[in-house]
């Protein structure tokens, strides 16, 4: 089956309303599509739902955006736990669930069955590269990795991965949506662990555990410096913290699982600060303690 081209793509699902789920769904109808986010949890979404109402209200009191605009976009989003009617009349499909191959298996063979046969499938995976579910979903060449970074609404790279199957219009009309989403989409040609932005990333936060392992600064003077002197929004130690450091945890044991490499093992003051339920911003603390 031909996938459409971009005027071909009106209603865009979302599977998961995670951070970065319910915030790419949310992206979506600032865009002007008409999106669903669809999770099997009604809290999840509940809470997605109030999430991205008191961002849009924020925006609006700080004059970034229009009220109607705001109210528009929000009366385009729609939250359900009934992945088969979301399915149905979605026309591009973003996958934002957790990061378990078996869940996202399971997701794509239900999207194989019950999304229209144009529908291309995209996964927001950082470390499982499309091909692993491709064959789930029957439709290998309309799958493909859309990758979004945290947070979705603000940062504007998204990585647009192909495996060896995905057609050139899946991937023509994934970068022209990134692009109608205002986003910047780049392209990586084949699959490699960590693509390109969490392969840069990893060198800086591997680089910046080691100085603070062997003594030589603090973490607050490493976050100083990655600011200070080279213009990073965040030092690597807060940008960790953002990201989640059992998310980081995971992509590095996932990283090392498939290179073997000594350099993407796992660190152990990250392991340590997850196994004592440190996990970052989201948890109240990891390597910086945060106010509630
Ligand atoms: N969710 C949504 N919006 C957010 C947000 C969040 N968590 N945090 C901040 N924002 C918005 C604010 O509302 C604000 O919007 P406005 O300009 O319309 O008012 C804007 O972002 C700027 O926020 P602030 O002024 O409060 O704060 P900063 O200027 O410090 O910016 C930041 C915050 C955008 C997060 C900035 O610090 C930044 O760019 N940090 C680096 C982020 C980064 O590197 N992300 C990539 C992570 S890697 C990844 O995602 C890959 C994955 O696979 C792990």
């Amino acid at each position: 089956m031909s996938v459409p081209s971009i005027e071909g793509i009106r209603r865009i699902l979302v599977v998961g309303s995670g951070t970065m789920g319910s915030q790419i769904g949310m992206v979506a109808a600032l865009a002007g599509y008409d999106a669903t986010v669809q999770d099997i949890s009604e809290d999840m979404l509940a809470r997605a739902k109030a999430d991205l109402s008191a961002r849009l209200e924020a925006n609006v009191a700080k004059g970034r955006l229009d009220a109607a605009e705001a109210g528009a976009a929000l009366g385009r989003l729609d939250f359900t736990t009934d992945l088969a009617s979301a399915a149905a009349g979605a026309d591009f499909v973003i996958e934002a669930a957790t990061e378990r191959l078996q869940v996202k298996e399971q997701i794509f063979a239900q999207l194989g069955q019950l999304a229209p046969e144009h529908a291309i499938l995209a996964t927001n995976s950082s470390t499982l590269g499309s091909s692993k579910v491709a064959a789930a979903a029957g439709r290998p060449d309309q799958v493909c990795n859309m990758h979004f970074f945290n947070p979705a609404l603000v940062m504007k790279c998204v990585e647009v991965v192909r495996h060896q199957e995905t057609s050139q219009a899946t991937v023509d009309t994934t970068m022209e949506l990134a692009r109608r989403l205002g986003k910047e989409p780049v392209l990586i040609n084949r699959e490699i662990p960590g693509f390109i932005a969490n392969r840069l990333m990893g060198a800086i936060q591997r680089e910046a555990l080691a100085l603070a392992a062997a003594g030589i600064a603090s973490k607050e003077d490493i976050d100083t410096t990655a600011r200070a002197a080279l213009g990073h929004p965040m030092g690597p130690f807060q940008l960790m913290d953002m990201v989640g450091l059992d998310v980081i945890d995971f992509i590095a044991q996932a990283t090392y699982a498939e290179t073997g490499d000594e350099s993407d093992k796992p660190d152990p003051q990250v392991a340590a600060l997850v196994a004592a339920g440190k996990l970052g911003r989201k948890s109240g603390e990891g390597f910086y303690r945060y106010g509630s």
